[in-house]
C-alpha cells in the first residue's frame, strides 16, 4: 500500500520574488487555498495518510497551516466563517505530518534523498510537487490513476505529457516504448535537453510513485544539469533496468511555479467555482 506522500517544497520560489521572500512559495494560494493544501488533497484521496515535507528554512508557514490555530479558533467559533476551516480541519483529523530540512538546496534528487527518513525504505511512497497543480474535473485525481498503475506493474511510475517542441528545455524528458494507451516503459531520461536534441516531447512533470530502491540509486547518483543532483539522473538508472513506467495522465496540469501557469490555474478555479455557485 502506498500510504506516504513526499513533499519537497525546499526550493526558493525565486520566480515569484518579491512574494516569497519571506512566504513559501506552496503556500501562495489559488483562490482560497494554499498550492500544498491542493497536493495534499490529492494525495488523501490517492489513499495516503502520511504527508512527509521537506522544508527549509523560511517554511514555517506550511508547518503551522497543518496544526490548530487555537485563537483563530476561538474567534470564529459558532459564526457562519467556521465552515471555510471545514476542509482543513478534515485533513488534520486524517493525516499525520512530518517534516525534515533540507538545509541546502541541492536540487530535487537531494530533496527526495533527505525523506529517506521520513518515508522508510520498506514501502513505495508518493511524491507531490505543490507547484504543479493537477486536476482531474472527469473522475480520479492524477496520483490516484498513478496509484492504480502502480498496483499493476510494481515499478517506479512517473506521470508525463506532451509538451511543444521548443519547450522540452524546462523538463525531465523521457524515452520509451508505448506498452498500452498512454502508459510507456522508459528506456531512458533526460533533465532539460536541448529543444533539438531531446528523445520525444514527453515531458516528466511533479507526481512519481518511487520504490525505496531510489535512495541507492540517488546516493550513487553524480550532481547532473546546474550542479543539482537530479532525480531524472536516479530514475535513469532504474529506466535501465526496465523498472520505470511513464503515464500520460488524464487531466489538466498547471505550472504554478510560472506566474503564466498560475494565473491561468486562478482563472480555471474561479470559473469552476462560479459555475458551482450558479447551480
Ligand atoms: P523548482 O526549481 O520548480 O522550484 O523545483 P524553485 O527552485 O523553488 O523555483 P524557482 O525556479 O526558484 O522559482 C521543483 C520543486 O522541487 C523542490 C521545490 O521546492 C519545488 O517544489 N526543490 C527543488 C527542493 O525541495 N529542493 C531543491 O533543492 C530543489
Amino acid at each position: 500500500m502506498i500510504k506516504k506522500c513526499l513533499f519537497p517544497a525546499a526550493g526558493y520560489g525565486t520566480r515569484f520574488l518579491p512574494a516569497t521572500k519571506a512566504m513559501p512559495k506552496e503556500m501562495l494560494p489559488i483562490l482560497t487555498k494554499p498550492l500544498i493544501q491542493y497536493g495534499v488533497e490529492e494525495a488523501m484521496e490517492a489513499g495516503c495518510d502520511v504527508m512527509a515535507v521537506i522544508t527549509g528554512r523560511g517554511k514555517r508557514a506550511i508547518t503551522d497551516h497543518f496544526d490548530i490555530s487555537y485563537e483563530l479558533e476561538h474567534q470564529i467559533k459558532g459564526s457562519a466563517k467556521e465552515e471555510l476551516l471545514g476542509d482543513i480541519r478534515n485533513i488534520m483529523d486524517k493525516c499525520t505530518f512530518t517534516y525534515t530540512r533540507q538545509n541546502e538546496m541541492r536540487g530535487l534528487g537531494d530533496a527526495i534523498y533527505k525523506g529517506n527518513v521520513l518515508v522508510g525504505f520498506q514501502n513505495p511512497f508518493a511524491v507531490i510537487l505543490a507547484d504543479d497543480l493537477c486536476v482531474n474535473p472527469d473522475g480520479d485525481g492524477i496520483l490516484k490513476q498513478m496509484v492504480d498503475l502502480y498496483h499493476k506493474y510494481k515499478c517506479c511510475v512517473v506521470a508525463t505529457m506532451e509538451v511543444p517542441n521548443e519547450e522540452v528545455h524546462k523538463y525531465g524528458v523521457i524515452e520509451g516504448k508505448e506498452i498500452e494507451e498512454g502508459v510507456y516503459m522508459v528506456s531512458n531520461m533526460v533533465e532539460k535537453p536541448d529543444n533539438d536534441k531531446a528523445p520525444s516531447n514527453l515531458a516528466v512533470i511533479g507526481r512519481y510513485i518511487l520504490t525505496p530502491d531510489i535512495f541507492d540509486m540517488i546516493k550513487n547518483t553524480k550532481p547532473g544539469k546546474n550542479g543539482e543532483l537530479q532525480i531524472t539522473d536516479a530514475l535513469c538508472e532504474q529506466a535501465k533496468k526496465g523498472m520505470v513506467i511513464a503515464y500520460k495522465f488524464k487531466g489538466k496540469r498547471f505550472d504554478c511555479g510560472s506566474v503564466d501557469g498560475f494565473v491561468e490555474a486562478t482563472n480555471y478555479f474561479y470559473d469552476q467555482e462560479k459555475n458551482k455557485n450558479k447551480k
